[in-house]
Formats: structure tokens, C-alpha cells, sequence
């Protein structure tokens, strides 16, 4: 695997590469971003991750100071899964002064979910990525749908601005428990870990219940608010929305998505459940 730091030899190496499957993550990697870089192989030539703890999506108080950083292990991991080229950037080769454009998300998709709870950190990852997406040039981008949000906001972007890349979303990858993989996972201590499937048990229950014909979403999430609370957990929000918008149901036709974020002691999990 071929190691980029810098734009300029990022550029250099994927001249004549063809067909370019772009893989964004900040680091820390587990199975979730590996089966990311095996579907990549389908969509490319040429497999190119990148590694770049976003200072711009995380509020003043997160945790981008003690965000995991690994890249002994991660560099071993890509290479085992067969990735061509790894973007490395330092923080100056990214931001060398205060990023001063941004790309602003609309409000319908800010404003709600994880936007709501942590205002700007759409605004900072769809900023990145279209950077990256500028430096890379990729052809295809995956994302997982672990963070289904996320996935909406980059979707949408890429339709606004009409670039060029074609945008492939990978399923959540779990513990065998059912924990959606996450590097925030290494948080939680031991008593935490065991509590943090219920997350994942609690949106299957949602499910089961809307397929039995269970209309009345509010009262299903605030029970499912309600368990968490009871069970030690400070959630922030459960919510049934329609898969494509995020809006609330029945606004589209395109399904159902659970969508929950709790914090467990002081880690903040995510998950969601398609119906
Ligand atoms: P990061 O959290 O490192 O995630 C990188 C990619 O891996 C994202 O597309 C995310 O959805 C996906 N992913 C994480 N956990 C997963 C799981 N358990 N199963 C499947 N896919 C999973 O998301 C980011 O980084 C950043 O916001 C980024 C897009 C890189 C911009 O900074």
C-alpha cells in the first residue's frame, strides 16, 4: 500500500490510475471500515482510503482530542484488505490556514437528529468530504449506513453540486451481540459494554412492532426513551422517520428508519434499524 501525506503526491500517484473507490474515515479502524474497503474493490481500479480526524465536525467539548489514533494498526489492517493507496494528511496539509468556505447543509437535514444535537457537525464532515472528494477525484465514494444521517447529507450534497462521483452505502457491521462496530466503542467499560447491545435490541423491538401493525411512532419512541433512561443510559433521541429525507412519516413512500443516539455513561452511541 502506497502512503500519501500530501495533496500534491496524492495528485501524483493517481494520475493513471483509472477508475478511483474512495474510502473516508478518521482512523481507528475495525470491520465496519474494512468491509467498506472490500466493496470498494467492486466499484474500482484503484482503492484509495483516507485517514483524517476532522477537527471542523466535532463541537468544542467532544472528543476530537482523545479520538483514537492508530496508525500502526490501521495501516496493517488496509493492507490486508488490499487497499492501493492511503491519503494521510497532517492537519496543515488539509486546514493550512481556517478552512473559510464551507458547504452548508440545508436546514431540513441540519436541523433534526444528529444535526440538532450537534449543530455544525454536518456542516464540518459535508465540508470534508467535499474536499477530499476535490483532492481524490473519485469515481465512487462509500459510506456506511451505521451512520444513515450522514449518508442522507453526503447524498444530497453530491446531487446539489452535481459532482462528479457516484456515492455507495455499505450495511452496519456488528458484534456479534449485535453492538454496531464503532471506534467509540473503546470508550466503554467493561459493565457499559455489556449494557450497549440493548441499544440495537431496543430498535429491533420498534421494528417488530411497526411490522405488527403498531402505528403510533410517538408512542413507541417514547418508550423506547423511557427504557433507555431506566437502564442507566441518557438518550437523545428515538425516532421513526422515513428513509429517504429523515422527514417524519408519512411524508414519502420509501420506507422507515429507526434512528436512535444515547450516551452511555460518556460515550455517545449511534445506531438505526430499516424497517
Ligand atoms: P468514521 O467514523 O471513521 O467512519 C468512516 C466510514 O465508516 C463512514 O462511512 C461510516 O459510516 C462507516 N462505518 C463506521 N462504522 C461502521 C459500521 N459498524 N458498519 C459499517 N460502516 C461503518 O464517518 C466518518 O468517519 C467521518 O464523518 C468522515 C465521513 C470520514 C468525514 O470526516
Amino acid at each position: 500500500m502506497k502512503i500519501c501525506e500530501t495533496i500534491a503526491a496524492l495528485r501524483a500517484m493517481l494520475k493513471d490510475a483509472g477508475r478511483v473507490a474512495f474510502v473516508p474515515t478518521m482512523g481507528n479502524l475495525h470491520d465496519g471500515h474494512i468491509a467498506l474497503m472490500r466493496q470498494a474493490r467492486q466499484h474500482g481500479d484503484c482503492v484509495v482510503a483516507s485517514i483524517f480526524v476532522n477537527r471542523l465536525q466535532f463541537r468544542p467539548g467532544e472528543d476530537f482530542d482523545k479520538y483514537p489514533r492508530t496508525f500502526a494498526a490501521d495501516c496493517q489492517r488496509l493492507t490486508e484488505a488490499g487497499v492501493d493507496v492511503l491519503f494521510f494528511p497532517a492537519e496543515s496539509e488539509m486546514y493550512p490556514a481556517p478552512q473559510q468556505y464551507h458547504v452548508e447543509p440545508p436546514a431540513e437535514h441540519d436541523a433534526i437528529l444528529e444535526g440538532a444535537c450537534r449543530p455544525g457537525h454536518f456542516r464540518g464532515v459535508a465540508t470534508v468530504v467535499a474536499k477530499l472528494f476535490n483532492i481524490v477525484q473519485p469515481q465512487a465514494a462509500l459510506f456506511g449506513r451505521k451512520d444513515f444521517q450522514q449518508l442522507m447529507v453526503i447524498r444530497s450534497m453530491v446531487r446539489d453540486l452535481a459532482l462528479p462521483v457516484e456515492i455507495i452505502a455499505g450495511d452496519t457491521v456488528r458484534a456479534e451481540d449485535g453492538l454496531a462496530l464503532s471506534s467509540r466503542n473503546g470508550y466503554l467499560s467493561a459493565a457499559e459494554r455489556a449494557e450497549a447491545p440493548n441499544l440495537y435490541r431496543i430498535l429491533n423491538e420498534i421494528r417488530s412492532a411497526i411490522l405488527r401493525g403498531e402505528q403510533d411512532y410517538g408512542r413507541l419512541e417514547r418508550a423506547a426513551m423511557d427504557e433507555l433512561a431506566a437502564r442507566g443510559w441518557r438518550p437523545d433521541y428515538v425516532a421513526v422517520r422515513e428513509k429517504l429525507g429523515l422527514q417524519l412519516p408519512p411524508a414519502h413512500e420509501s420506507g422507515l428508519v429507526i434512528l436512535a443516539a444515547a450516551l452511555l455513561g460518556s460515550t455517545r452511541l449511534i445506531d438505526n434499524l430499516e424497517v
